[in-house]
């Protein structure tokens, strides 16, 4: 689908990098010949993913950092930018989340995932975007979200919350700094299954009835979010700016849709229900 040098002149930053989506996107971004920074609180997986990228012939470091230090993320990215020359785009994908009941949320449970999330991106964010100004380089950002960072979510309020700040921000710097050339996208996904999530979001058990009701009957696979990643990132959508694009196999619609759960039933039963209803046929 893409040309093999399509991300050449890119040296992408990507918070998160070390492991689950994070990683499948500096595979991606590295098989298309970009330089891949990878930033993260876990020495090890971060050093893992910068060997295994160096491995397949990529440009590649890493540096352990907390996105929600605004001063560890600026030692961190200088040592970088030394190390690969200056960045070019950032990938907002550190995240934070957990399944739990709103009302025994404690402020610091909600301060955690927010500041990972919606802190975490407004300083890798702006960090990047003053530099870019200063270097009139111009930029670009991609930010991962979920579709709850619109619909809202039960059960994961601080996160549905701090997503829904980064879609907002996202939207304004759009137009902000388009001026200085810089674009920000953003990607929603919904269930990819990676260590991190479903450990903490998909209770034992129940994978098997969540891929059911998935309207394509399946979970993404990382490297489809990476390849969506890449494009985003690459020439090719010069022109997008702004956007937020839904990778979820339509889920987030059919849950929105009235008549959606009709699709849960076997076909047959669906359509003897609707025939059954028809004027002239009700008993
Ligand atoms: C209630 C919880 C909790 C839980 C932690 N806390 N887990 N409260 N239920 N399950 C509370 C703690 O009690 C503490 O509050 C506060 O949160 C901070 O917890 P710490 O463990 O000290 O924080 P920290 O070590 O910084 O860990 C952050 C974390 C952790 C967010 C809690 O889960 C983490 O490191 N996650 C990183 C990876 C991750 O979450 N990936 C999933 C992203 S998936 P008190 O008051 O006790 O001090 C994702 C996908 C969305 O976002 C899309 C889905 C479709």
């Amino acid at each position: 689908m893409f040309r093999d040098d399509l991300l050449r002149d890119q040296t992408i930053l990507i918070t998160g990098g070390g492991s689950g989506l994070g990683r499948a996107m500096a595979e991606r971004c590295a098989g298309l010949e970009a330089a891949v920074a990878v930033v993260g609180r876990r020495p090890g997986p971060l050093e893992e993913t910068a060997d295994a990228l160096r491995d397949g012939g990529g440009r590649a470091a890493w540096a352990s950092c907390d996105v929600r230090d605004p001063q560890q993320l600026a030692a961190a990215t200088e040592r970088l930018e030394e190390e690969l020359g200056p960045f070019t785009a950032l990938v907002n994908n550190a995240a934070g989340n957990f399944l739990a009941p709103s009302e025994d949320l404690s402020a610091n449970a909600f301060d955690t995932v927010v500041k990972i999330v919606l802190y975490g991106t407004f300083h890798a964010t702006q960090l990047l975007g003053r530099r870019w100004i200063e270097r009139r380089s111009g930029g670009v950002v991609l930010s991962i979200l979920t579709p709850y960072a619109w619909m809202g979510s039960p059960f994961v309020l601080p996160s549905a919350c701090a997503k829904a700040g980064v879609l907002a921000l996202t939207r304004s710097l759009a137009i902000e700094w388009a001026t200085y050339g810089i674009r920000l996208n953003a990607i929603a996904p919904g269930p990819f299954p990676t260590d991190g999530a479903f450990s903490r979001l998909m209770p034992p058990g129940m994978a098997e009835a969540a891929k059911r009701a998935n309207p394509l009957g399946r979970f993404g696979e990382p490297a489809e979010l990476a390849d969506l990643a890449a494009f985003l990132l690459s020439p090719m959508a010069a022109y997008v700016n702004g956007e937020c694009v839904t990778i979820d196999g339509g889920q987030w619609l059919k849950q929105g849709q009235e008549f959606g759960g009709f699709t849960d039933l076997p076909r047959d039963q669906v359509k003897a229900t609707m025939a059954a209803m028809r004027p002239g046929k009700r008993g």
